[in-house]
Formats: structure tokens, sequence, C-alpha cells
């Protein structure tokens, strides 16, 4: 490995303080918005900044609620003035069916953070056009998906609903999937704003956190992709942080994102997440959700004893029109409820699958299978029949149905409490695979049966599962239920053994060492078994990478071994050592770090070259396919700031996904903006590049670093 010094003088002042994003001001939907306003009654004002959740219950005699669509929400609108009812829907993977409206299934996408993996800002572009595509179909104008919140806690319950552990990727790849939503005239949600990075006790702990470690790691992602994708609302979140409820935090809401951000949409309450009248609607806080208690006529009345100013009133209800205006919503409302085009959506969800897929692990090639394999055993729960899925508020119900009959209602209040499984077969998909093979299936609730099949078959394969969901985290990070045992019991017994993992979030993998190949498939969506096995047989080069690390134990991440915090405050102690940046301080070695991936081809990197100016840092170097078959590199570009800032040893400033024939060699260029190198100065309360000297790491993973330079900011 090369190390060259340059010496890149680059003409940023030594505290230099970035412009923060405005959006320009008086533009035509806010003129719109602001003159609706001025034609709205009192009552009409209040009626439009808070909701009631359809699907949750029955609401009566709520006005209008017999129009409603039975989504997550429901806003009447004003027919006098045109402006539609707003109905909400839930989220990542895919248009939910909270309420079991009929002909609520729509397409299940793999789970966010499946998508992540693919780095692929096309893809997160192609979730949210097809989410967005299915929900306004079904009528909604609507969408709460977005969570562009930091996986902290490996094991929180919800983190398959986001991006992984690092703030840069997380928001640029949610704005991308915002914008393209609203491409399709359904309002985009960022969420769950801030510092909701745990199940345990969500609606009650606060998040004990510095300035700076809040600014550059969890609400930087927001700070990214506000502007980036013009996103018209931002859900607040169930948790305090620093002793406040976000949903009323002035500093939150006010200072940080309408003030520095520049935030023009609206900002509405998680479901149950507003707390008062008077203070929420002072600190920012635009719209109640889900029961009406705070701004109806408590609201109401707080205008008229003048303790909100009717200018607060007018300001929310503004913000929620210019979104409506903003996406399309108010000139061309859905005409829904409509049902969606499952053919298109089968499509776009397998083509996502094969971009999720992460192979984490491949001795001695065992993947990719040959055809001509003589025999096959196919192990795990259920993978005759599905794949799973998340739970909670995300929870799709996929076309066809469940592949196996739920233990619960899973369209019922808040979404499913128990596991989902898509109908898409592993076993039908790996025999379509190798139609000349003899594949034979056991569930492995008998690990002494499986391992007897494996040892009668050429190559076992077990599809292993960890569920995950909204409401609760997992105790560990294990694979439950004797996984872990079957999985030992059937790689003793057949030595060319590969493992699918169907999960949620980060594991150990205190057996990966007993077994040839583990490919990571996340919940991979309702057209997920033939992806894997497209994954498995080689049609599809895995080019997934981890957006969250895979520790060796619970004792050697950020969290420790502890139980999940259940106490009122929950100290962010870690500061800024979050996910990987943890790992390098610490010096203490992943199992799979962040950003490993393999693939069934070969990658050379050379030839960088760092090259600075005014605007920021430009990394180029080459990257070449030196094995046999075509693929998919996602080069990453991490950076290492002065020693005298006090920051991690690096932060991920860059990445690029290159596809690249047997042979071929491509120049990459990563540009890095200036604000990728800066640091929170609480102080002076701004952004500032340090000046010093900077290291450049160029590699394949966060740890297979392939290329070194330096640059020096004066
Ligand atoms: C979740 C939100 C969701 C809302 C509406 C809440 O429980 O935290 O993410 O959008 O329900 O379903």
């Amino acid at each position: 490995m090369r190390i060259r010094v340059t010496s890149v003088l680059l003409a940023f002042a030594a505290a230099l303080v970035l412009a923060s994003p405005a959006a320009a001001r008086g533009s035509s939907p806010d003129r719109r918005a602001a003159e609706l306003v001025s034609q709205l009654t009192l009552d009409e004002k209040i009626q439009l900044v808070h909701g009631i959740g359809v699907c949750m219950f029955t609401p009566g005699d709520y006005p209008g609620s017999e129009r409603s669509l039975k989504g997550a929400g429901f806003i009447p609108g004003i027919p006098r003035l045109g402006i539609p009812d707003i109905n909400y829907t839930d989220a990542g993977a895919g248009v939910t069916n909270c309420g079991a409206r009929p002909n609520g299934q729509s397409t299940m996408l793999p789970s966010p953070l499946a998508r992540a993996s693919s780095w692929d800002p096309a893809v997160a572009s192609a979730a949210g056009d097809l989410i967005g595509r299915e929900a306004r179909v079904q009528g909604f104008t609507g969408l709460l998906g977005g969570v562009s919140e930091l996986i902290r806690e490996p094991r929180w319950g919800r983190s398959f609903e986001t991006l992984g552990e690092d703030p840069l990727l997380n928001g640029e790849l949610v704005a991308h999937e915002v914008r393209a939503v609203q491409g399709r005239k359904v309002v985009g949600t960022l969420k769950h704003y801030a510092a909701n990075n745990q199940e345990t006790r969500r609606q009650e702990h606060s998040v004990e956190i510095d300035e700076r470690t809040l600014r550059e790691l969890h609400l930087l992602p927001y700070e990214i992709a506000v502007p980036a994708s013009g996103a018209q609302s931002v859900m607040c979140s169930y948790n305090r942080v620093n002793g406040t409820y976000a949903c009323e935090n002035d500093y939150l809401l006010k200072r940080v994102l309408k003030g520095d951000i520049g935030f023009k949409g609206q900002i509405q309450s998680d479901w149950g997440a507003t707390h008062s009248t008077v203070p929420a609607a002072l600190a920012g806080l635009d719209e109640e959700e889900f029961l009406s208690q705070f701004f109806s006529q408590p609201l109401k009345d707080a205008v008229l004893a003048g303790d909100v100013p009717m200018s607060r009133l007018d300001d929310m209800v503004r913000r929620k029109l210019r979104g409506l205006i903003a996406v399309g919503v108010l000139d061309d409302p859905p005409s829904g409820p409509g049902s969606i085009d499952v053919a298109a959506g089968a499509r776009v969800t397998e083509r996502l699958a094969r971009r999720s897929m992460v192979l984490l692990k491949n001795r001695r090639g065992l993947l990719p299978l040959r055809r001509s394999v003589g025999s096959i055993a196919v192990i795990g729960e259920h993978a005759d029949v599905g794949v799973l899925s998340g739970g909670g508020s995300s929870q799709v119900t996929p076309p066809g149905g469940p592949a196996v009959p739920p233990t619960c209602d899973p369209e019922g209040p808040g979404g499913s409490r128990c596991p989902v499984w898509a109908p898409s077969s592993p076993l039908e998909a790996i025999r379509d695979e190798a139609p000349g093979a003899d594949v034979r299936f056991a569930d492995g609730s008998d690990p002494a049966a499986a391992a007897a099949l494996a040892r009668d078959s050429d190559v076992a394969i077990v599809f292993a599962n960890e569920w995950r969901h909204e409401f609760e985290d997992r105790p560990d990070l294990a694979l439950p239920n004797g996984q872990e045992d079957l999985i030992r019991q059937v790689a003793t017994a057949n030595g060319k053994t590969a493992v699918v993992l169907e999960n949620g979030g980060p594991l150990t993998t205190p057996w990966a060492g007993d077994v040839r190949a583990v490919l990571e498939a996340w919940y991979p969506g309702s057209r997920g078994a033939p992806a894997i096995a497209d994954v498995l047989f080689g049609d599809t080069n895995p080019s997934g990478k981890l957006t969250v690390t895979f520790p060796r134990s619970l004792a050697d991440t950020p969290v420790g071994d502890g139980p999940v915090s259940e106490a009122d405050e929950v100290p962010y102690d870690e500061r800024l050592l979050v996910g990987y940046r943890w790992y390098d301080a610490k010096g203490i070695a992943p199992r799979f770090e962040f950003g490993h991936g393999l693939s069934y081809t070969r990658w050379r990197y050379s030839n960088e070259r760092v090259a600075g100016g005014r605007r920021g840092v430009r990394v180029s170097f080459d990257v070449k396919n030196t094995g046999r078959r075509p693929g998919a590199e996602v080069a990453q570009v991490y950076v290492g700031l002065p020693e005298s800032a006090g920051e991690p040893p690096k932060r991920l400033a860059g990445w690029a996904r290159v596809s690249l024939r047997p042979g071929q060699r491509r120049r990459v260029s990563v540009p890095i903006a200036a604000k990728r190198l800066a640091i929170w100065d609480a102080a002076r309360d701004r952004w500032k590049v340090p000046s010093g000297r900077y290291k450049v790491y160029v590699g394949s993973s966060s740890r297979d670093i392939r290329l070194r330079d330096r640059f020096a900011v004066r």
C-alpha cells in the first residue's frame, strides 16, 4: 500500500462558518398557502392541525370520519376551499394496511436497512417511487416513511426500519427516497426526530446528550435530507431529549430544524407524542397526532386567550398547505382508493432485493453453487413457504397475504405484533435454479433430523431468522430459538454449509467460523426468495455492504452487555463513538465491519489523487475488476480529521458504486463537500472546518483500506 502526502491547500479560513441551507423565500407554494390561510375561519384552522388515528379505533362522530380511508391517520379537508382530506399511511417497506382496508395489500419491499446495504441512491429512489405510487393509487396524501435515525443501540427493535449507523449514508439515502415519494404527489416524511434509538420505555425516557454529538451525528441526517429531499413533513419522536419531550422541544424544533436547517414544512407528532398545547405550539409543533387532545378545543381556547398567537396557528396551517401545494396534492388530489399493479411491484421489489444482499463470508468459494449439484438440503423455519418481515406499524400485508397463518392480527391497531412471512418460497426458488438436483426440506425444529438430511446431501443451506418489531427491543444479538445450535449441528454434518440470514439488525455470529458461507438477506420483501436463489447460484453477483457493524459480542458494542436501558435518563455516553467510530477508537475488531460485503469477483484499487479547493475535496482513484465475473463494487472514502479536532479516527465522507466487466477499469471520482470535514463548535454555535492535516482512506470496507492519502487545510 502506498502512502503519499499531498498538501492540498484548501482555501478555507480556519474557522469557516458554513452557510445554513435556507430555502428560497416567498416561493409560490408559500404565497398560495398564505392566501388560503387568510380565507379560513378559526375553527377551520384548528381542524387542520390535529388528526385522528383512524385505524387504531373507531372514531365515532369525528367530523368527516366516514370519508376516511382507515389508514394510520386522517384530517378532514375543507371542501369549500378545495383543500382535500388528508389520509396518512405508513411506511418504509411499502404501504401498510393498519385497519384492514379491503384491497389493502401492497408490494412488500426489502426493509429499509436491507435497501441501504446497496449504498445505491437509485435503489432508494426506486423504493420511494414505488411506495409513493402505491400510496397514491390507494388514495393516500401522506406517507409516514423516511426513518433516518442511527442504529445506536444494536438491539433496537426498529433497526430494520432505518438505514444504518452513519449519518451521511442515512441522510443521503433517505433524501433520495423521500424525494421520489413526493415525485408521486404524496407528502413525504422524515422521522423520528430526534435521537429515537430504542423501543424500551420509548414514550418516557430522556436522551441525555451533548450538543456536539447531537449536531454531528443524530441531527445530521435531517440536516442533509431536509434540503436534499424537499420533505414537507418531519415527525417528532416519543422520547424526551435532555429532559424535554421531542415534540415540545424548542431547541430541536424551532432553533435547529426550522431555524438552522431552514425546514419550511410541517412538524407532526408521532402517534401519541404530543404532551401539551401551549408549550408544544410555541416550541414549533404544527400538527398533533393521533388523539386530537391538545390541538383541538384546547388550542382554540389558547389562541382566544392569547396564549398562542394567531400568527403561530396561521404558521402551522400555512406549513401544512404549502406542503400539499408543493408536492401537487392540492391541485391534483388522489382519486383512490384503487388497487396496486401487483406484477409491476413484484419486478421492482425483486430487483431491489438482489441489490440488498450482503455476502458476509464465502470460504473457498462455496458460493455460487453449481447448478449441477446433486442434492441440496434446505433447512429452516418456514423456508418452504416464505420469507420473514419486520413487525409493528411498518408491517405490510403482501400480495397473496401471509404465507403462514399469523398468530395475531397483523392488520390490527398499531401494526403487527407477531411475525409475518411473505409468500415467497426459498425452497421453490432453489428448486427452480437447480431443476436437476434433489432438493429436500427440513424445518429445523428437530436439529438431529436436519443434520441427518444435511449429511445425506451435497450442500446444506440453513435459513436462519431473527424477528424484530416496533414496541420491543431484542434481549441480545443472538439468533433466537435454538438456531445457533441448529447451524452447528448441520455444519458438523456437512462441511458445505451456507447460512442465509433473514434478520432486522446486527447479530452476533459465534457459529460463523463453522460454516463455509453466510449470506445476509435481511427482510427481503415479497419477492425475496428468487432474489436469494439468484445470489446463491450466481445469476446475481452480490454487491451489498453492511451499513451497521456486526460485533463479536454484545460486550464489545458501545452500549455494552447490560440490558437495554430502562432508566428515565439514557445518557449517550459514547458521544461521537456510534457504530464503527467506536470500534475504530477503541481498537476493537468487529466480526463483520461497517462497509463489509464480498463479491464473486475481485477488485483492485490504485492511483489515488486528492485535489482540493475552496469548495471541498475531490478524491479520485482507479477501480479494476480483476476477477472473472461482472460485478459492482461500493468504493468507500473515509476521512480522518486533524488530531486537534477530537474526532473519532475516521468518518465516512463519500462513496461510489461502480459496475465493471471482468478486466474493466474505471477512474472514480468522489467529491467531498467542505461540510463533510466540519465539526460542531458548540461554544460558537456553528460548524467549522478545523485546520490541520487530514487523512484519506479509500477502501472496500471501513477496515479493508486499499489506498491512503493526506491533505491539509490551512
Ligand atoms: C410509530 C410511527 C408511525 C405511527 C402511525 C407510531 O407507533 O412510531 O412510526 O408512523 O405509529 O402508525
